[in-house]
């Protein structure tokens, strides 16, 4: 059930059978010479709606901006502050709790935001606990990325191996090739496995890692291979929802 597809009397229906809801959240950055720009934000989105499909969960719209500042350094890759995110998520979380949602799970598509949702459900409980006390509503507030579950990882080292690497993996190109196969692109000749490692700022990613990737082989995303990672990806996360809806 997609939150933007619903009437306001369906969603006030829906509240009286559950307080749950799904908000996917991605990230619009660089993946690299193959990869789309928007892969954490498709990837976060599919993988929610087939969420929402098996369980009977509300999906809310996807935030397709994530804190990308490391990715600035490559045409095309946007960035919130992660301030800025924090923002966005506490108000898009207390406006879901002011209609009666409490149990909100991010289905999310971009490592480097896991950081800043971590601060930012600290950030709202806090705000609640010092404005409302013990009127706060009893919000359960949870971040899961779509790769890490053991069905995700144990197809995509079977798929890949080691050439899976961190960043524009062929495990997201191929979900984002599955998803839109008219977007598919051509791979450069020797593309090759990119370096991995850590690194500092923008200028230092690019430096290191001139195209973009880090430990990849995109090359060896196909289509067929994203329909089954992200049925693995839905499978694994929907199995969790009975159970965080029922938590205490
Ligand atoms: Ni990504």
């Amino acid at each position: 059930m997609l939150l933007s597809l619903c009437t306001w009397p369906e969603v006030e229906a829906y509240l009286k059978t559950s307080t749950g809801i799904i908000v996917p959240i991605g990230s619009t950055e660089q993946h690299g010479p193959t990869g789309l720009i928007g892969t954490d934000a498709i990837c976060a989105e599919a993988i929610a709606r087939g969420i929402g499909e098996r369980t009977g969960a509300m999906v809310a719209p996807v935030i397709a901006v994530g804190m990308a500042a490391h990715h600035m350094a490559f045409a095309g890759s946007l960035t919130l502050r992660p301030s800025t995110l924090v923002a966005v998520i506490r108000d898009t979380v207390l406006s879901l709790a002011e209609h009666g949602f409490t149990r909100i799970l991010f289905v999310n598509g971009h490592g480097g935001n896991i950081a800043t949702v971590r601060a930012a459900f600290y950030e709202i409980h806090d705000e609640l606990r010092t404005t409302r006390g013990a009127a706060a509503p009893d919000l359960r507030l949870k971040v899961v990325s779509w790769w890490e579950n053991e069905a995700v990882g144990r197809l995509s080292r079977e798929l890949f191996g080691d050439r899976e690497g961190s960043h524009a993996t062929p495990s997201e190109v191929a979900v984002t090739q599955h998803l839109f196969p008219d977007a598919i692109k051509p791979v450069p000749a020797a593309l090759g496995t990119a370096p991995r490692g850590a690194f500092h700022d923008h200028r230092d990613f690019r430096r290191r890692f001139p195209d973009g990737r880090i430990g990849s082989d995109p090359s060896l995303a196909r289509p067929e291979h994203g329909k089954r990672l992200m049925d693995a990806a839905v499978a694994a996360i929907s199995e969790g929802w009975a159970e965080f809806l029922s938590e205490p």
